[in-house]
């Protein structure tokens, strides 16, 4: 796998009137994209007053908006170096805050590095082979995480209502769906395009209905139009 370092020093303090009055800064729709485009997320912290760091927990708060978030049920591994307890407290609050995306921690491996000054050189290479072996295999079972949800019949719900997308995105990943959430028709399209997706979800009235029904037809995509979440559960059934 390739890793891909974000960068999260200029994201800016959380506001939903900034989002709501001029869309998201240009930081932060950045990561979303970059996100949004990644196979799985790494979350390395440390731990501040026994939690995890309020520059991680802003962050989470832009990334968790929408009915697109690139967090939902994204692949994820987290890790961390810490004194005594090894980041132990804070990796616990952070499960907590990731869990209301229903992002898909790992549980296994935990890695929780103790001791922080032995285990790193004076370039800040991490040269202790016990804690390397840790990383290794955490590393390794994230790729089998992303394997596993890749292998899932793929589904794409398409709309607008925040609310209804979530719903009925929530429905689809219980019944064993890997679900792309997205309010762009384009993503879409391009998704059927590809002739890997199982079911398209289409929130109606929506203006690209036709057409998408109709490559839904050439791609052998089942395509169900719900107006609401009431009766999605029968659609899906039939
Ligand atoms: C405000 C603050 C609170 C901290 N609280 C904890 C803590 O609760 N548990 C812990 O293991 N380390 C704690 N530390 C030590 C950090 O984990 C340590 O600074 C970190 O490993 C190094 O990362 P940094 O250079 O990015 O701060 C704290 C550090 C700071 C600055």
């Amino acid at each position: 796998m390739t890793v891909e370092i974000a960068d999260i020093s200029e994201i800016p303090m959380f506001n939903m009137d900034t989002r709501a009055e001029v869309g998201y800064p240009n930081t932060v729709a950045d990561l979303r994209r970059k996100l949004q485009d990644a196979d799985g997320l790494v979350i390395a912290s440390p731990e501040y007053n026994h939690s995890l760091t309020g520059v991680l927990k802003n962050t989470i708060d832009w990334l968790s908006t929408g009915a697109d978030s690139p967090l939902d049920r994204k692949p994820t591994a987290i890790l961390g170096v810490g004194g005594r307890l090894g980041t132990a407290k804070s990796q616990a609050a952070l499960r907590l805050v990731l869990a209301h995306k229903d992002v898909a921690v790992l549980n296994r491996p935990e890695v929780l590095l103790a001791g922080a000054g032995s285990l790193f050189d004076d370039d800040l290479n991490l040269t202790d082979e016990r804690s390397q072996d840790q990383v290794r295999r955490l590393m390794f079972a994230l790729a089998g995480q992303i394997r596993l949800h890749q292998g899932r019949d793929q589904a794409v719900v398409l709309g607008e209502d925040d609310e209804l997308l979530a719903q009925a995105s929530r429905l689809l990943d219980e019944a064993g769906y890997e679900v792309h959430t997205t309010t762009d028709p384009s993503w879409a399209i391009s998704r059927l395009q590809d002739g890997k997706l199982s079911i398209c979800v289409l929130e109606n009235p929506h203006g690209d209905n036709e057409e998408i029904a109709a490559l839904a037809a050439d791609t052998d995509t089942r395509v169900v139009v719900i107006a609401g979440i009431d009766g999605f559960l029968d659609a899906l059934d039939a």
